[in-house]
């Protein structure tokens, strides 16, 4: 076995090592897991050693892709969630992604929900978390920020915005300006997140009503911004998969009106249908993985029917192979990101799905 390792060429050393790390770390706990394997990926990159883990496909012949007016060397991007406070931003970088969401971040720090709180279904391909916006909050994460060499090197960052716990919904609008202005010369584009299921309440900030609301607040806060630091940072909505093709389409009107520039779906699912008879299938929270793809996938097709081009869609939800990547580009996503499917499938995903959508 270590004799085919050191035979395979340095594409398949990433997935050999993966398929026999993986069982290893299903046997911790899931968060546990998940700060080891991050803390691993640091260590490696930081001896320069990263080329062992992925084989960097970042400049993938024909892959770059110009999106909210910036150009992406690639269209594979890192899901927000995994790297909620931007401090292994260089280490997921050297996997090869074309851009890296960090965040949800909080205006203030917060712990998040009680334990356990994230939960796999391996036989389904899938998570469920109801990790509740656990974060350091917004000044922590931007020193994570400072201290990265792929943003000083203009590598692309999302920074994923939301409101803490504790903030009274009718006040979220204040939680997400004090977070844009705080990030807004430090990131690439900003997600505003109103699709998590763990925050009460948040979701009802997708109602027509709303969203006007907030999206206007936060549209003349940039406008401010902009004129401030003399560069317009875009603005991205994330959104849940759990909407009625009626409210999908009512929010690709707000946000053409107000002309936000792109849109993330989807987000997490509360729908349990296709886990229900699995361990852990009942457990509160957000679904995330393969139950979610087709789900994901149509709500980006009835995003693309009623936004006509208007504005760029980043597809997310269940992508598992490069295969899962472009049923989202022909849905009509322009962008990609990768969560749940780099749990099962480790680093080596993100190479497959960049080679899928240059072919
Ligand atoms: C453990 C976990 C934590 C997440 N945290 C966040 C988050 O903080 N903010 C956010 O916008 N999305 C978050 N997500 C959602 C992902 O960004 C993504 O939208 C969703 O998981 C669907 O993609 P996937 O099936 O590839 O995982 C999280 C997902 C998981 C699995």
């Amino acid at each position: 076995m270590v004799n085919a390792i050191i035979a395979a060429p340095l594409s398949d050393c990433a997935f050999v090592h993966y398929s026999l790390l993986r069982p290893l770390l299903f046997a911790l706990d899931p968060e546990r897991a998940h700060a080891l394997t991050l803390d691993a990926l640091d260590r490696t990159n930081a001896l320069g050693l990263a080329g062992l883990i992925a084989d960097r496909p970042r400049s993938e012949k024909g892959s770059t892709v110009r999106a909210m007016g910036l150009e992406f060397p690639n269209p594979v991007g890192l899901a927000a969630g995994m790297d909620k406070n931007g401090a292994h931003i260089d280490g997921l970088a050297a996997l090869g992604f074309g851009f890296i969401e960090i965040g949800t971040t909080t205006p203030r720090p917060q712990p998040g929900n009680p334990k356990p709180r994230m939960f796999r279904l391996p036989h389904a391909q899938a998570l469920i978390n109801r990790l509740g916006f656990n974060n350091e909050g917004v000044d922590a994460l931007l020193g994570n920020v400072g201290r990265s060499r792929f943003v000083r090197e203009g590598g692309m960052l999302g920074i994923n915005i939301g409101k803490n716990f504790d903030t009274p919904i009718e006040r979220a609008a204040d939680d997400y300006l004090a977070c844009l202005r705080k990030v807004y010369d430090k990131a690439s584009y900003v997600t505003v997140n109103i699709s998590s299921p763990n925050t009460a309440n948040l979701r009802e900030l997708q109602s027509a009503a709303a969203l006007g609301g907030l999206i206007r607040a936060l549209k003349s806060e940039q406008q401010r911004l902009a004129d401030t630091h003399g560069r317009l940072v875009p603005l991205a909505v994330k959104i849940a998969p759990d909407l009625t093709q009626e409210q999908v389409e009512a929010i690709a009107r707000l946000l053409v009106e107000y002309e936000i520039e792109a849109v993330i779906a989807t987000n997490t699912t509360i729908a349990r249908d296709a886990v229900s008879a699995l361990p852990h299938g009942n457990e509160t929270g957000g679904l995330s993985g393969a139950p979610l793809r087709p789900r994901s996938t149509q709500v980006i097709r009835w995003l693309a029917a009623a936004l006509e081009g208007a504005l760029p869609i980043i597809g997310v939800g269940g992508i598992g192979s490069g295969a899962d990547a472009r049923e989202k580009i022909e849905a009509g996503a322009a962008l990609v990101q990768l969560y749940t499917g780099l749990v099962y499938r480790g680093p080596d995903l993100v190479g497959e799905c960049v080679r899928a959508l240059a072919a």
